[in-house]
C-alpha cells in the first residue's frame, strides 16, 4: 500500500499544489485547512506522515504538533514554516517533529525529507511491532498480530488488562473480527495463564442449561439432575471464564451473574452454600449492548459492571493494513492442509481483497482463502482463484440473479431442464445477505426479518459460508 500523507495548511493553493505533486509520485494524500480538521483527520486516517504548516487560523501549529504526537507518538511530522521563523521550527523539533522545510518550498528538498521521514517511520514501526509480536502473541502461534494503527491501542489495552488481576473485560466488535482470539490473548498473557481458560456461548443454550452450565447443580436440583455437577465458574477457578454472546443472556441469569461479579460467590442450582471463586470474566458480543440496555433487555448494572475495561475491535474494512498478513497466513495454513503449491498471493489479488467490505470480517477472509486454495492450483494465488463476485456496494450480483430468475419464471422450461436447487440456493443467499445487512449482522434480528427460526438461519449462514 502506498504511504499516506496528510497535508495541514490553511492556504488552498499550497494544499492543491502539494497534493498534486505527491499524488503524481504515488503517495496517497489527504488535506485539511485548519488545525482542528487536521487533528480529526489524523485520528481517523492514521497517516504515515503529516506535513504541517506552523501558521494556522485556529490552533497554533505547535499545539497541533503536540496533540498529534500525544495521540500517535509514531507519526512522522514534517513542519512547513516561513523563511525567517526558524525559532518556531526549533520549538517544533523539540516536540519531536521529524524535520522542517522553509517556505517557499524547494520541491526536491521537500520530497527528500518526506522520503527519509517515511523510511524512519517504517523502521521504528517495525521495531515497535516486533516488540508487540514478541510479548503478546508469543504463546499463540495461530494468531496474526495486526500491524494497523487502529489495532495498536487495542493491543496496548490488552497488555494492560492482562497484567492487571481480575478486572472484567468487555470485548465489542462485529462478527468475526477476532473477539475470541483477543480473549485468549488476554488469558495467555495474564498471571492466570497456567489455570483454565473456559468459554461458554450464551446464545447456544436454553436458559436452564446455561444456568447449570455456569453455576453447576446439586443432585436432585431438577428432574434430570441425577448427579451433582460443577459449573464453569468453579471449574475456571484461578483462571478465566469467557462468556461469548453475552447480549443473549436472559435477565434472570444476568441477575445471578451480577452477584458473582460483586461477591465472587454463587450457589449451585439447588444448592444452599455460597461458593467462593477467583475467576476473571471476559464477556463478548457483536450486539450493541448499550442499545439493549436502553431497550430493557440487558441490565444496566450488569452492563456497567462488565465494561470496567472495554475493548472494541475494529472491523476488517477499517484496517486494510492487517489484511495481507492474515491472507498470507491463511494461505499457508490451507496450502499445507490441502497439499497445494501456493507460495504467495498476487499483488492484484491483494488489492481486490483490500477493497472488499468484509461484513464477516476475518472469518469471511479465512473462508475466502480456504475456498480459493482448495479450488485453485499453481504457485501464486491470483484474482481468478478468489471468486469474489460483486464488487463492494454493487448490485451487480443481484442484477444477474434477477435476469436468471426472470428467465426461469417467464420462459418455458429448457429442454435440458433446470437445476432447481441452484436457483433456490441463489435466491436464498441473496435474501439472507439483504436481511443480514439490514440487521447490521445481528442474527436474531435478521431471523425475525426473514420469519425464519434462528437455528435455521444459522444453519444456512454456515452452510453458505456467509
Ligand atoms: N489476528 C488473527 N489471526 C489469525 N486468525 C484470526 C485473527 N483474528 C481472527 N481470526 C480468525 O477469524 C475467525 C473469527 O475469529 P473469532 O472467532 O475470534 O471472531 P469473533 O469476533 O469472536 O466472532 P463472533 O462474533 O462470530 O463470535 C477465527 O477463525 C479466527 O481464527
Ligand atoms: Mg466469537
Amino acid at each position: 500500500m502506498q504511504p499516506h500523507v496528510l497535508i495541514i495548511d490553511d492556504q488552498e493553493a499550497i494544499r492543491l499544489f502539494l497534493a498534486a505533486t505527491l499524488e503524481a509520485r504515488g503517495y496517497r494524500v489527504s488535506t485539511a485547512g485548519t488545525g482542528a480538521a487536521g487533528l480529526d483527520q489524523a485520528a481517523r486516517e492514521a497517516p504515515d506522515l503529516v506535513l504541517l504548516d506552523l501558521r494556522l487560523p485556529d490552533l497554533s501549529g505547535l499545539q497541533v504538533l503536540a496533540r498529534l504526537k500525544e495521540a500517535a507518538p509514531q507519526t512522522c511530522v514534517v513542519i512547513l514554516t516561513s523563511y525567517g521563523r526558524t525559532d518556531a521550527a526549533v520549538e517544533a523539533m523539540k516536540l519531536q517533529a521529524f524535520d522542517f522545510v522553509t517556505k517557499p518550498v524547494n520541491l526536491d528538498h521537500l520530497l527528500a525529507v518526506i522520503h527519509r521521514g517515511l523510511e524512519a517511520g517504517e523502521s521504528s514501526r517495525r521495531r515497535a511491532q516486533a516488540r508487540t509480536a514478541d510479548d503478546l502473541f508469543a504463546s499463540l502461534p495461530g494468531v496474526v498480530p495486526g500491524r494497523s494503527a487502529v489495532m495498536q491501542p487495542v493491543y496496548e489495552t490488552v497488555r494492560r488488562v492482562a497484567a492487571g488481576g481480575r478486572s472484567t473485560v468487555l470485548i465489542l466488535g462485529e462478527s468475526g473480527v477476532g473477539k475470541d482470539i483477543l480473549a485468549q490473548v488476554i488469558h495467555r498473557n495474564s498471571p492466570r495463564r497456567d489455570y483454565p481458560f473456559l468459554e461458554v456461548n450464551c446464545a447456544s443454550l436454553p436458559e436452564q442449561l446455561l444456568e447449570s452450565e455456569l453455576f453447576g447443580h446439586e443432585r436432585g436440583a431438577f428432574t434430570d439432575a441425577a448427579q451433582q455437577k460443577l459449573g464453569l465458574l468453579e471449574l475456571a477457578h484461578s483462571g478465566t471464564l469467557f462468556l461469548d454472546e453475552i447480549g443473549e443472556m436472559s435477565l434472570p441469569i444476568q441477575v445471578k451473574l451480577l452477584r458473582v461479579l460483586e461477591k465472587m460467590a454463587f450457589r449451585r442450582v439447588g444448592g444452599l452454600e455460597d461458593i467462593q471463586v477467583d475467576v476473571r470474566l471476559i464477556a463478548a458480543t457483536n450486539r450493541d449492548l448499550a442499545g439493549l440496555v436502553a431497550q430493557g433487555v440487558f441490565r444496566s448494572d450488569l452492563y456497567y459492571r462488565l465494561k470496567v475495561v472495554e475493548l472494541t475491535v475494529p472491523p476488517l474494512r477499517q484496517r486494510p493494513e492487517d489484511l495481507p498478513d492474515l491472507a498470507r497466513y491463511f494461505l499457508r495454513v490451507y496450502n499445507e492442509e490441502f497439499g497445494k503449491q501456493f507460495r504467495d498471493i498476487s499483488p492484484a489479488a491483494l488489492e481486490v481483497l483490500a477493497a472488499q467490505p468484509w461484513p464477516g470480517n476475518v472469518r469471511e477472509l479465512r473462508n475466502t482463502i480456504e475456498r480459493a486454495v482448495l479450488l485453485g492450483d499453481g504457485t501464486e494465488l491470483g484474482v481468478g482463484e478468489l471468486q469474489i463476485d460483486a464488487p463492494p456496494g454493487d448490485a451487480g450480483g443481484d442484477a444477474e440473479l434477477v435476469r436468471v430468475l426472470e428467465t426461469a419464471l417467464t420462459s418455458p422450461l429448457p429442454a435440458g431442464g433446470i437445476v432447481l436447487d441452484d436457483l433456490v440456493e441463489r435466491f436464498e443467499i441473496a435474501m439472507i445477505r439483504k436481511a443480514m445487512a439490514a440487521a447490521a449482522d445481528n442474527q436474531s434480528l435478521a431471523s425475525r426479518l426473514l420469519h425464519l427460526g434462528r437455528d435455521r438461519l444459522r444453519y444456512r449462514l454456515k452452510n453458505y459460508e456467509l
